[in-house]
């Protein structure tokens, strides 16, 4: 989806998934320490980026639209935090590596040739030990219709995380199941999600998957 796609979206004065930060997010709070550089991957109007500044984190978001950042930008002043903000299209972006404690990536969707490419860029961000977070619809969510994108190619199991970041991350936490979403107009109701949390593997000449790309 084109960034203008999601500029008319966020053109509503509102925000659309809230001001509060995602629930599995979070629940992986223990997992995250003051003063860390944090990556927040499609932060889009910048609920998640601004409460992990509110954490005592440095965030770095990024977002392929420009009005979601501008709000996000907005959010950070309202709630007397440092948000520092890109705006890119991940699947062209020039991604850092090795430069993140941690990355967190919340409901970003991407049809199957840009989503591998990216999910591994996204684990590549991490220095080694690092921890990526991510929660993204599955399949299933196509039945409840109540958020994502009604394109079940764009949705994630969790084989196809695993397979995304073989070579790359120790995963810690892989699974789905059903829960009830509150987060914002367009995230409301029973929903079905894929979860992961993992951290980056030490990069090694012994690890053909993580070779191959
Ligand atoms: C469903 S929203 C989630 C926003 C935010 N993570 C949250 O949970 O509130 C998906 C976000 O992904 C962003 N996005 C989609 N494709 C992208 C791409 N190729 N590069 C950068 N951002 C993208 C959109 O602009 C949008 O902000």
């Amino acid at each position: 989806m084109t960034a203008e796609f999601w500029d008319q979206r966020y053109a509503d004065r509102g925000y659309l998934y809230g001001v509060e930060p995602n629930a599995f997010l979070v629940r992986q709070r223990h997992r995250l320490d003051r003063g860390l550089s944090v990556l927040a991957v499609a932060d889009g109007e910048g609920r998640n980026g601004v409460w992990l500044a509110g954490q005592g984190m440095r965030v770095h978001a990024v977002d392929l639209s420009p009005v979601a950042l501008q709000k996000a930008m907005k959010l950070a002043l309202d709630r007397g935090v440092t948000l520092r903000t890109t705006c890119a299209d991940l699947t062209a972006w020039d991604w850092p590596e090795a430069q993140y404690d941690a990355v967190a990536c919340l409901f970003l969707h991407l049809r199957p040739d840009a989503r591998r490419i990216v999910h591994r860029a996204m684990a590549r961000a991490l220095v080694p030990g690092g921890v990526l977070i991510q929660e993204a619809f599955h399949p299933d969510q196509i039945r409840h219709g109540t958020g994502g994108p009604p394109d079940a190619e764009m949705l994630y199991d969790p084989e196809t995380l695993a397979a995304d970041y073989d070579g790359l991350l120790e995963i810690d936490l892989l699974d789905h199941g059903e829960i009830d979403l509150d987060e914002g107009r367009h995230h409301q109701g029973r929903a079905h999600t894929t979860r992961l949390v993992g951290r980056r593997l030490s990069p090694s000449a012994d690890r053909p998957a993580e070779a191959a790309g």
